[in-house]
This record gives C-alpha cells, sequence and structure tokens, in this order.
C-alpha cells in the first residue's frame, strides 16, 4: 500500500536536505520510502507533525537519533560477497597479481584499499579474502582495507560481522569454508581472522574531508565506490570523483558499479577500460613536479610521481612564506607544498617548521618512510611540538608500525592532553591491537573533549573538520563500536 504524501513544500524540503548532506537524490520511486521513514520518525521521536519533524531535522546535528533514522531509512544497502563477477575475476586474475608482484619486486609489502560506501560490509571482506588466497605470507604484509559508509548501523553490521545465507549467495564453496563458520541455520558469521584485517569507519562522501591522513584516505592502491553513485545528485558525483582521484596513487584504480553511469566528464584525470559487463578506471601519472629524487629505497615505490632532478637552483624559484606553505596544504595542494619546501631548503631553511611542513606534504604522497625522516629531522630540532609527534605517529601507523605509533600518540596527548584527534586515533589503534575497553575509553575521552570545544573551532591535523564534526562522527562511531544490533535478514 503507498505510504500517505505529506504536503508536497515539506517533500521537497526534506529531499533538498537529504541532498545537500548525503549527496542522495530520491527519485519518485523512493518516495514512499521516504514518506515511511518520516512517519515512523514521527513516532519515533514524537513529533506534532511533519514541519516540526523537518525543523528538527534542520537544527539537529548529523548524528542526532532523528538524523541516523532518516538515512538508515532512506539508505540502499543492498550488497553481497563476491558482487560482480566480472570486477571480481578482473581483481583476483589481474589487478591483484600483478600489483602483489610489483610489490614483492620492490620489496615494499603493503595495499591500501578503500570500500567507500561499504554498507555491511560485504565488499570489503570479499577483497579480504581475495588477498588471503594470493598471500601465503600474508602477516608479513601491511593491509590497509578501509570500509566507510554514511549508515552507522550498516557500520555496526558490518563490524560484527554476521550475514544471512543471501548474502552468501554469489560466495565460492572454498571461501564459504575457509571464512566462514555457520552460526545457525541460515546465519553465518565471518572468522575472527578475516575481521582483524580490516577497519570500519563512519565517513560521509558529500560532507567529510578526503583525502586525508586522519580518515587514512591517502595514497591508496584501489578505491572501490560501488553502487552508490547511482543513487547520487550527478553534480555530486563529480566532486567526488575530483576527490577520488586525489586520493589515488598515480597508476592507482577505481572500481565503480556497472549501474553507476557517469558523465564523461568527471573522469578527468582517469582512463577508462572495459571488461564484459563492466568496467574499471585507472588514475593517470601526473605531470612531474619539480622535486628531489627520492632516496633509493622509495624510489622502487610505484606510488611517486616520475621524478624530476632539479640540484641547481632555478633562478626564478622564491622561496615560499610559511603562510603560503600552510595555504598550500591546507587546499592539499601537496606537491607544490613539497615543491616550495624543498625551494625553502635549497636556500638554506632547515627549520622545524619546514621539516614538519615536508613530512606531511610527503606522508599525503604516500611516502612514508621519507615523511619519516623528514619528521624525526623536525623532532630532531624542536622535540616539545605536539604536531610533529601526532604526524609521525600517523606516519608509523600507515608503515604498520603500532608500537612505536602508539608511543608517538601518547608523547602528543602528555604535550597536549586536549588533542582530540590523538586519543582518536590511539581509540583506533587500541582497537586495532584487540584492546576494546581502552579503545572505547580512548574514544569516550576524545568525544568529551570535542563536545567541550568550541563547535567551529578546526582541528590541528583534520582538514576540514571542526570539532562540531569530530564529534559528530565519534559519536557515530562508539555507536557503531558499542552496538551489538542485529545481522542482515
Ligand atoms: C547499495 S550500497 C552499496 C554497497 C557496496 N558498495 C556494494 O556495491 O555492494 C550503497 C551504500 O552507499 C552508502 N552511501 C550513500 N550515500 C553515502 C554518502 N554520502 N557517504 C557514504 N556512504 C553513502 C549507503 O549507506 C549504502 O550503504
Amino acid at each position: 500500500m503507498p505510504a500517505t504524501a505529506l504536503p508536497a513544500a515539506i517533500e521537497e524540503q526534506l529531499c533538498l536536505l537529504v541532498r545537500e548532506r548525503t549527496g542522495i537524490r530520491i527519485l519518485d520511486h523512493q518516495m514512499d520510502t521516504l514518506r515511511r521513514t518520516v512517519a515512523d520518525g514521527l513516532t519515533r521521536f514524537g513529533h506534532a507533525g511533519a514541519t516540526e519533524y523537518l525543523a528538527a531535522l534542520r537544527a539537529a546535528r548529523a548524528s542526532s537519533p532523528e538524523h541516523e533514522h532518516l538515512i538508515a531509512g532512506i539508505t540502499v544497502g543492498e550488497s553481497y560477497f563476491f558482487r560482480d563477477q566480472a570486477q571480481m575475476a578482473w581483481l583476483r586474475e589481474q589487478w591483484l597479481p600483478q600489483l602483489i608482484a610489483r610489490r614483492r619486486a620492490e620489496n615494499n609489502l603493503s595495499l591500501r584499499i578503500w570500500s567507500a560506501g561499504s554498507s555491511d560490509g560485504q565488499e570489503l571482506y570479499s577483497l579480504a579474502m581475495l588477498l588471503t588466497e594470493q598471500l601465503p605470507d600474508l602477516e608479513q604484509w601491511n593491509l590497509h582495507l578501509l570500509g566507510t559508509d554514511i549508515n552507522a548501523e550498516a557500520l555496526a553490521r558490518a563490524l560484527r560481522g554476521r550475514y544471512s545465507e543471501w548474502s552468501l549467495r554469489a560466495t565460492p564453496e572454498t571461501a564459504r569454508k575457509r571464512h566462514f563458520r555457520q552460526e545457525k541455520e541460515r546465519v553465518w558469521s565471518i572468522s575472527a581472522a578475516l575481521r582483524g584485517h580490516v577497519h570500519f569507519a563512519y565517513l560521509n562522501l558529500r560532507e567529510d574531508s578526503f583525502p586525508s591522513m586522519l580518515s587514512e584516505t591517502t595514497a591508496l592502491d584501489l578505491i572501490l565506490c560501488r553502487n552508490v553513485f547511482i543513487y547520487f545528485d550527478p553534480t555530486i558525483v563529480a566532486e567526488v570523483m575530483r576527490k577520488f582521484h586525489a586520493c589515488l596513487l598515480p597508476g592507482g584504480h577505481l572500481l565503480l558499479g556497472a549501474s553507476d553511469l557517469i558523465d564523461s566528464g568527471t573522469l578527468d584525470g582517469f582512463s577508462l577500460h572495459n571488461l564484459e559487463n563492466a568496467f574499471y578506471l585507472q588514475s593517470r601519472t601526473f605531470a612531474p613536479a619539480a622535486v628531489e629524487p627520492a632516496p633509493a629505497a622509495e624510489r622502487t615505490r610505484p606510488q611517486t610521481p616520475p621524478l624530476v632532478v632539479s640540484h641547481a637552483l632555478p633562478p626564478t624559484a622564491a622561496a615560499a612564506s610559511y603562510e603560503e606553505i600552510t595555504r598550500l596544504l591546507g587546499c592539499e595542494a601537496w606537491r607544490e607544498a613539497l615543491e616550495a619546501t624543498t625551494n625553502s631548503r635549497m636556500r638554506g631553511d632547515d627549520s622545524a617548521l619546514l621539516q614538519q611542513f615536508r613530512a606531511k606534504a610527503l606522508a599525503n604522497l604516500g611516502r612514508a618512510r621519507e615523511a619519516l625522516e623528514a619528521c624525526d629531522a623536525s623532532l630532531a630540532r624542536d622535540s616539545g611540538d605536539k604536531h610533529s609527534h601526532f604526524l609521525r605517529a600517523l606516519i608509523l601507523l600507515e608503515l604498520h608500525r603500532l608500537p612505536a605509533a602508539e608511543e608517538s600518540l601518547r608523547r602528543t596527548l602528555f604535550l597536549d592532553h586536549n588533542f582530540v584527534e590523538a586519543h582518536y586515533q590511539l581509540a583506533l589503534l587500541q582497537m586495532r591491537r584487540g584492546a576494546r575497553p581502552s579503545g572505547l575509553k580512548s574514544m569516550k575521552n576524545a568525544l568529551t573533549i570535542a563536545e567541550r570545544a568550541q563547535p567551529d573551532r578546526r582541528l590541528h591535523d583534520a582538514a576540514g573538520r571542526d570539532h562540531e564534526r569530530m564529534a559528530a562522527i565519534l559519536r557515530h562511531e562508539l555507536r557503531m563500536y558499542e552496538s551489538d544490533s542485529g545481522y542482515r535478514k
């Protein structure tokens, strides 16, 4: 039975609000779902009518129960393991073997994959299963497998890893045997070992900042964003595509869903490759920037763009002011910022701050080892700078050096106990190491501090985030970790 329509002006405003906050465009055939969600929300939250409900939503923060309820109601979370056989075959037979062989030859055992719009986690777990098939020495690898979504309930289910038989409909028998345990009739749970390799976090593709070291969305080999754009407003797709491009290493890949029709104008910087009934995108390499050559150990890494050796200082290269470098870093122009620090160094500047700027640019370009060197150089000049300690922690996390990263986070907090992001990263690290109670405690500490701070005060090291946004993300993630909500039907 169709749901009762709301006043046209209210429906229009609701659609606008959803589009503004999530990028999702509600089409005519989805209006019934919206109406039902609103009707349920009215009863659940005790609003007298749709006008009050809309006003409450407008005033509410993104992590408010009303907002979460609306998002959970209108997002389509349909997913299953090994979805899209053509893409899965390409990943299994071509992309992974080639990349793994290359990384082995480079003696760089690391892979970074992001499932954006991960729903209940089936997509990311499928990738983790493919990796276990192909990496007999899995434990030697530094794997970064990140799943993010706007639906906190879906994230909680992903974390829990319990699925219905229906979600396993395309799962090969060998994978089912190896990675699942049957809990009861038609209910399967993912092995703890596989769960230990992935990480889920709240990220709104419309509102949150990426690439960013804080959300671990930099220097990626592969992004999967499948069956998400199909619901998006096309103008917002273009913006997200541009940011995805910046998240990928040159030559990195992006997989969209077969139905995610995108405008050719949004393919800037990507080349399109057809598979049978599917396609993939590859990020084209950038024009080389005039930067110093990387040290030998790093030169083999594919993520570094082709380098132009510029030993002699170009007569026109002026040393950029610190304000200018800060501005470049602020707008995520990592290459230009790195170039500016190189020019300044050639002019004799070797300050702690310049090394810190350099470390930040290098880290965001995926050149983690060089970034660590620059960070250490900065700390050798000024060991009391909390930003350098925090940056060092992020770089060590990327290099999977967890005990050293924890020590750097603790130093940051020793210097400034109110450093929200350091508490947050410490929480994630503790969760990763299986220390769940300490992780939850650190996350609550972060939330208390974020809520106490002035809402619009910018965070130290998270592009685009202020304390209010961080508090919203923390509330989502706390709910996700604390939730014991069920599994998919
Ligand atoms: C149909 S599912 C796709 C799941 C998986 N990628 C797949 O292809 O099987 C779409 C997911 O995108 C998420 N989503 C929608 N808008 C989003 C946004 N603005 N930011 C992050 N995730 C979003 C939804 O919550 C939902 O879980």
